[in-house]
Order: structure tokens, then sequence, then C-alpha cells
């Protein structure tokens, strides 16, 4: 029976001497500890061991039990700290390895142009609006005092979707639908997509951005109007920017103007820039309409306004010096990469 126990503590020490994983431990403990293993036989056997042997034989059981069992746990804990360590060598993260250098996306220049003009009007006040792209020609135009066979209808080749209505050829039209609204005093910008039947060349395209800005309220004047886009476009263009307005027409505002900057490439002198003139076109404003007003049911009595439209793209074009507007469009990540 001794022979026998020293044989079973032999065997097991040695196969646990011998794994190298936890789960072949869990099998050891089975094979020899278990309900069937190999010492659990034995202690059933002891019914053929001499009653007055049976303490002792016993007690030797239970020493080789114990014995077996530390080893048991003293592997299973080496084990476990081994595979710790190696789990810890193989998710070591060595700091001094160069960073890789995520891109980051970043915006367009039509949209850099569009947060810097809104930052400005909003600073000043005004609440962005938007307006529909598809838009009804009553409001394109015929509230925008631009009746049928108007002339103007012609020079803003227009994209019609049925006979009544339109792809916006112009932002205006949201001018006469925040007037609707009838809620007064307004000061409002509204920044979108316009379409024109044009071809694509340096400077047109089928679909470009305006900013439209309208402010009515009692008293505004002229001097409201050219106090406001002088500002602007000191803010937007440089503190030593001068503005000049030269009269123009439009058929919703009277009187019209188109007002211009100083070249901000030349400060004025003259350059390939602005062809030779010192001067850069970038906008359309005047005094809102009386007809317009009346028509948007606004009494043209009490309440006056101005109003103005900006090409964004024009904008960004200046901005950053790009001579050519297809280049805002044809998302070529060399060009894009440059804002
Ligand atoms: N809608 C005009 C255009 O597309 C621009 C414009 C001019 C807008 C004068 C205005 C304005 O609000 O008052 O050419």
């Amino acid at each position: 029976m001794k022979d026998q126990l020293e044989k079973i503590k032999k065997e097991a020490l040695d196969k646990i001497d011998a794994s190298d994983a936890l789960d072949k431990l869990n099998d050891i403990r089975i094979a020899y500890l278990g309900k069937k293993g190999e010492l659990t036989q034995v202690l059933k056997s002891m019914k053929d061991v001499a009653p007055e042997d049976r303490p002792k034989v016993g007690q030797m059981v239970n020493d080789v039990r114990t014995i077996i069992e530390e080893k048991l746990e003293n592997t299973r804990k080496e084990l476990a700290k081994k595979a710790r360590e190696e789990q810890l060598k193989r998710e070591v993260i060595d700091v001094t390895l160069p960073a890789k250098k995520n891109s980051v996306g970043h915006s367009h220049p039509n949209t850099i142009a569009l947060n810097e003009v809104e930052q400005i009007f909003v600073g000043m006040g005004y609440e962005v609006v938007e307006g529909p792209e598809v838009e009804y020609d009553e409001y394109n135009f015929e509230k925008l005092n631009i009746p049928a066979n108007h002339p103007a209808k012609d020079e803003q080749d227009t994209f019609y979707i049925t006979k009544d209505i339109v792809l916006r050829t112009q932002t205006s039209p949201v001018q006469a639908r925040v007037m609707e609204q009838g809620k007064l005093p307004i000061r409002m910008i509204s920044p979108g997509r316009v379409f024109r039947s044009d071809e694509v060349d340096a400077t047109h395209s089928p679909s470009f951005h305006q900013v439209e800005g309208l402010v009515i309220d009692k008293h505004i004047t002229f001097a409201d109007l050219k106090g406001t886009l002088a500002e602007f476009a000191r803010e937007m263009f440089g503190e030593n920017t001068k503005v000049k307005f030269r009269p123009h027409h439009f058929p919703f505002t009277e009187p019209s103007a188109e007002m211009d900057v100083t070249c901000f490439k030349c400060g004025g002198k003259g350059c390939r820039f602005c062809k030779g003139s010192g001067w850069i076109e970038i906008l359309g404003c005047g005094m809102v309409h009386p007809h317009v007003l009346e028509m948007c049911g606004i009494d043209a009595e009490e309440y006056s306004g101005f109003a103005f439209g900006v090409g964004l793209e024009r904008i960004a074009l200046l901005k950053y010096e790009i001579d050519d507007m297809r280049l805002l469009y044809e998302n070529d990540i060399r060009f894009l990469k440059q804002f």
C-alpha cells in the first residue's frame, strides 16, 4: 500500500512538473484527487486493510493528498504569473517610437469663407436663416419686383422645373420669405446654393453660393447700409480696406449699388489681380424697393431697409488668391490640402 501511494505521488508530481498550462493542471487534479481519481480509489480499498493499520494508512493517504494539492496550487500560481508576464510583454508599448501622423480633414475654402462671413454678421446681431433651393418663380422673381417678361429674368439663366417652380437663381427670395412672416425688425443673412444654366469656366459655374443680407426697421437709411458693409469689408479683408459704392440697378432695390473694395494685393495702386484698377467688386446692394416691401406685407411708409448679396466663391477666391473657380469644385486633394 505504501509503495502504491509513493508511486501515485511520484507520478502525480512528475506530471505536475511537466505541465505548461493551467487546464492541464486541472486534468491532473481530476485524475488523482477527483471522485474517481487514483487517490480516492486507494481510500475505497481501505476495507482490505487491517483495522489496526487503517489510521496509519489513512494518514499516509492524506499526506500524499496534501502534497499533491500544494504542488498543484504552487504550480498554478507560477503558471498564472508566467502568463501575466507574457501578456505584458506582448502588449508593451514602446513610447520612444515615432508617432504615426493622423491626417485630419478640414473645411473647404468655401466653408471657411462662409464661417467668417457668418461670424462677422452674427457679431453684429444678425440671424442666419435658410431658404429652399427649389423655389417658386413667384419668390425668385415676382415678389422681388421681377415680373414675367422682365429682362432681368433673361440675365439670370434659369433652370425651370415646371412653369412655376425653379432652382433659385439667387438667395434673394429668402428676403421675401422672411419679410412675409411679418416679424419686425429684421436683421438676417441667408447663405446658400444658387443655380444658373451657365457654362463652366474660370469665373462661372451652374451652381455656386451666395450670402443674402436683409435689414428692415424704422428709419433705416443708405448710411446704415454703407456703414455696415464697410465694416464687413474691413473685418473680412483687413483693417485698411476701403470701400466704394458705384450706382447700379437691381429690380428689388432702389437706389441700388455695387460695392468695390480696395485690392488687398496692391493696396489700391493697381496690379494684375485687380486688372490695374486698384478696386475689386464684391457685392450688390441697395435700399429695399418700397414695392417689394408692400408685396411682402410691410408698410413702406413706416419701415425701410437695405439688402445685399455676396457671391461666396468670389470672396473665397479673393481671400485665398485663387484664380480659377473650377478649383473650388474639383475636390483635388492637392489643392484642398493647402487651406
Ligand atoms: N441677387 C443679386 C444677384 O444675384 C445680388 C443682390 C443684389 C442681392 C442687390 C441683393 C441686393 O439683396 O440688394 O446678382
